[in-house]
């Protein structure tokens, strides 16, 4: 499975096809993946799939291919509509191995157990551990061919899958709090130098397993996670599949910060000093610093400062926040009624001059 053509642009199709033909193996193939993977795409791969009957599907690309393969994989074994699994119809027992040649450092989708897809105006996500790929190639060299915006775009995703996790009410968390405050530092710091130098081997080398050690459950261990950021901005990709994921998420954040900032300020001030290096004892002016340095790294990596500035102007806000919350609340950190999430949106809808 791949993409919209990228790997034959580099070269990389080529290479790998001819590896798996080189092995003897019998190899069936599919393009045409978008961005934003639509569920009537994973149906047609599924109902081809089935009469081919892979042992094994290969992902060569981004969250968005993987994500394909995982919903595929999910349901080819199963006799029900694949959406089901992400209504909670259904729940994965089975599904067929899948493996990864990645391409795009940003969703973790290679190693993580979760799996996105669009239907319509819907985006969900549900999570097995059948569906984490058995083997990921990570190879920094299939990064220099990224166009700015997506490189910037993972490593904003991939600072977020942490974040997601570091805000948590659950308490004797020093251990993975350290780590997870370290490799958010090392993500600015490395991805800063991708910015400025897009074919540097080492610093690639450090973004592609920052990436996928992101979003493989470590940084979450033992603790409550939150997800309400993430939440928000599917709520705007699957309203607008043009969005990119880190460019919504990337809006969202900051606004979010400074309301949970104001409901449960202790750990939001942990995160302003020890991961945006901020030196006030006032937790509510190491918060406000700590906002406002990550919107100028956010800036410096190219990312839009507002729903306007996204595309997302003339979103129909009220009827989102509804949805993303669906009659209950969303996230865990501080849980967010729907009218919270419209106020969040609201409060980054224009740039502040
Ligand atoms: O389609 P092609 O032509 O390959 O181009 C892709 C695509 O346009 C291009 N690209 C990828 N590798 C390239 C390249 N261009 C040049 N050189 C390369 N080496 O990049 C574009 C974006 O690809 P995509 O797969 O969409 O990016 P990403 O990895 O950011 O995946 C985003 C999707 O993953 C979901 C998102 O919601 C979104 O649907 N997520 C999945 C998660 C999971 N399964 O665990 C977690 C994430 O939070 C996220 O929600
Ligand atoms: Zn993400």
């Amino acid at each position: 499975m791949y993409g919209g053509g990228s790997i034959k642009r580099t070269g990389l199709y080529d290479r790998v096809k001819q590896s798996l033909l080189d092995a003897g193996l019998s190899v069936r193939e599919k393009g045409g993946v978008h961005p934003n993977p639509e569920v009537g795409f994973i149906r047609e791969l599924i109902a081809e799939a089935r009469e081919w009957r892979p042992d094994v599907l290969l992902a060569v690309g981004g969250g968005s291919v993987i994500d394909t393969v995982k919903a595929a994989s999910m349901g080819i074994p199963y006799d029900g509509d694949v959406w089901d699994f992400f209504i909670g119809r259904a729940v994965c027992e089975k599904a067929t191995p899948i493996s990864v040649i990645l391409t795009i450092p940003a969703a973790g989708s290679e190693l993580s157990m979760r799996v996105v897809v669009t239907n319509g105006e819907k985006k969900l996500g549900t999570a097995s551990q059948h569906i984490r790929s058995f083997m990921s190639l990570i190879d920094p060299e299939l990064f220099f061919t990224l166009p700015a915006v997506q490189a910037a775009s993972g490593v904003v995703d991939m600072m977020s899958h942490i974040m997601e996790r570091y805000f948590t009410n659950t308490s004797d968390t020093g251990f993975i709090d350290g780590q997870a405050e370290a490799a958010m530092r090392s993500i600015m710091h490395f991805g800063r130098i991708i910015r400025r130098e897009p074919k540097n081997y080492s610093a690639w080398s450090q973004i592609g397993l920052a990436g996928t050690f992101a979003h493989n459950g470590f940084y979450g261990l033992g603790q409550e996670e939150d997800w309400a950021c993430h939440g928000m901005e599917h709520a705007l990709s699957g309203w607008k599949p043009s969005i990119i994921h880190a460019e919504g998420l990337a809006v969202i954040i900051p606004g979010y910060l400074a309301f949970v900032g104001v409901r449960n300020p202790k750990r939001v001030a942990q995160w302003a000093r020890n991961v945006m290096e901020v030196k006030e004892e006032d937790d509510a002016e190491a918060i406000r610093e700590g906002i406002a340095r990550l919107k100028a790294f956010y800036r410096e990596m190219g990312m839009p400062d507002s729903l306007t500035a996204l595309g997302a102007g003339d979103a129909p806000l009220e009827e989102l926040a509804q949805s993303v919350t669906g009659g209950k609340t969303l996230g865990h950190f501080v849980p967010l009624e729907a009218s919270d999430v419209l106020t969040i949106y609201r409060s980054v809808y224009q740039a502040e001059v």
